[in-house]
């Protein structure tokens, strides 16, 4: 069995690489030639590389055609919700064209691969609050450039299952977090600057935006699980919330990794940390994935804060 990870140097990509490593599946990455290889070093020689430019159409039809992966995990894309303000067009065409690329190079040397989309929750966007826990059913009302992009994304994935019998699953994954979390998300952000005033690297002011989001978080191991199984039991065409059936608000989740640590810490708003348009809520129903695959989350959420603290401690 060959899995190609689109992504695979980013958080979610390499606990998806060492996931798969564990059950015997032979991994294969895309990177490029400035991708950071650090959360990739201890897995190095299990696993193989190919440099590819997802945007390059010819890049991503000599990859797959060199590879004939059974299984792609399309986790690659320009993630962080205010890049995509800023940078609107060039999210959308990242995200978009990336994925276009990766289902025309499948079309074309048709071996019968299965592709799972990492969507999002915050397709959803404005959610009221009589819809909680979302299920797949609830309207999409995205509320940033991000947001379409994974809308798009989903939509066309679903085009192509239809157009030409595609396998294809996309999942509408909450929030998830862990070691490795990029430094510019909520809880990693938070968890860097503790473990930086601990180490008296910075004054015991700790920077925030909007505390009163509430986020449906899942462990990021917990996650990488529940792509495996949305292409061994998923149905393809159907779309499936991974969510941990939970909501905190942001000012709890800080709260929480405050309390792990011992000092002294003043909370100050940040006024550019506020966005245009944020996502109230998003707290998921996973039923309809639970009753296709029996998956649920396994890691509690303090254990999920402890691990990330621990690793921005451990981090230089
Ligand atoms: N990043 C950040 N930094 N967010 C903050 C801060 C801060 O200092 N203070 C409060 N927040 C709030 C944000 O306004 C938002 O409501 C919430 O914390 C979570 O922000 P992020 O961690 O940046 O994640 P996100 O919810 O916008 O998007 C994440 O989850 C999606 C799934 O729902 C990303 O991982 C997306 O890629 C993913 O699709």
């Amino acid at each position: 069995m060959k899995a190609l990870i689109t992504g695979i140097t980013g958080f979610v990509g390499s606990h998806m690489a060492e996931y798969l490593l564990q059950r015997g599946v032979d991994v294969y990455g895309t990177i490029r030639n400035r991708s950071r290889m650090e959360h990739i070093a201890d897995i190095a020689d299990d696993i193989q590389l190919a440099e590819c430019e997802l945007r390059d159409p010819y890049s991503v039809q000599h990859l797959v055609e060199e590879i004939k992966p059974d299984l792609i995990f399309h986790l690659a894309a320009q993630s962080f919700v205010p890049t995509s303000w800023n940078s609107p067009i060039d999210t959308i065409h990242n995200n978009v064209a990336g994925q276009v690329n990766i289902m025309e190079a499948m079309r074309r040397f048709d071996n019968g691969c299965k592709l799972q989309i990492a969507c999002s929750s915050e397709q959803y966007g404005y959610v009221e609050p009589h819809e909680t826990p979302i299920k797949e059913t609830n309207p999409l009302r995205p509320l940033s450039p991000y947001a379409v992009s994974k809308v798009a994304q989903e939509y066309l994935g679903y085009q192509y299952f239809r157009s030409y019998g595609l396998h294809i699953v996309p999942t509408r994954t909450f929030n998830h977090t862990g070691p490795r979390r990029g430094e510019h998300f909520v809880t990693s952000n938070f968890a860097k600057q503790i473990a930086e005033i601990e180490k008296g690297r910075k004054p015991p002011v700790l920077f925030v935006g909007n505390l009163d989001a509430k986020r449906d978080f899942t462990d990021v191991r917990d996650v990488v699980r529940a792509y495996w199984l949305a292409l061994e039991k998923g149905e393809a065409g159907e779309t499936y919330n991974i969510a941990s059936g939970t909501c905190i608000t942001i000012r709890d989740m800080l709260q929480m990794l405050i309390s792990l640590s011992t000092v002294d810490i003043e909370v100050q708003l940040d006024p550019n940390r506020l966005r245009p348009s944020d996502v109230e809520i998003l707290y998921g129903d996973y039923g309809k994935f639970h009753g296709q695959t029996g998956w649920q989350p396994e890691i509690p959420f303090a254990q999920t804060m402890e691990d990330l603290l621990d690793y921005w401690r451990r981090h230089d």
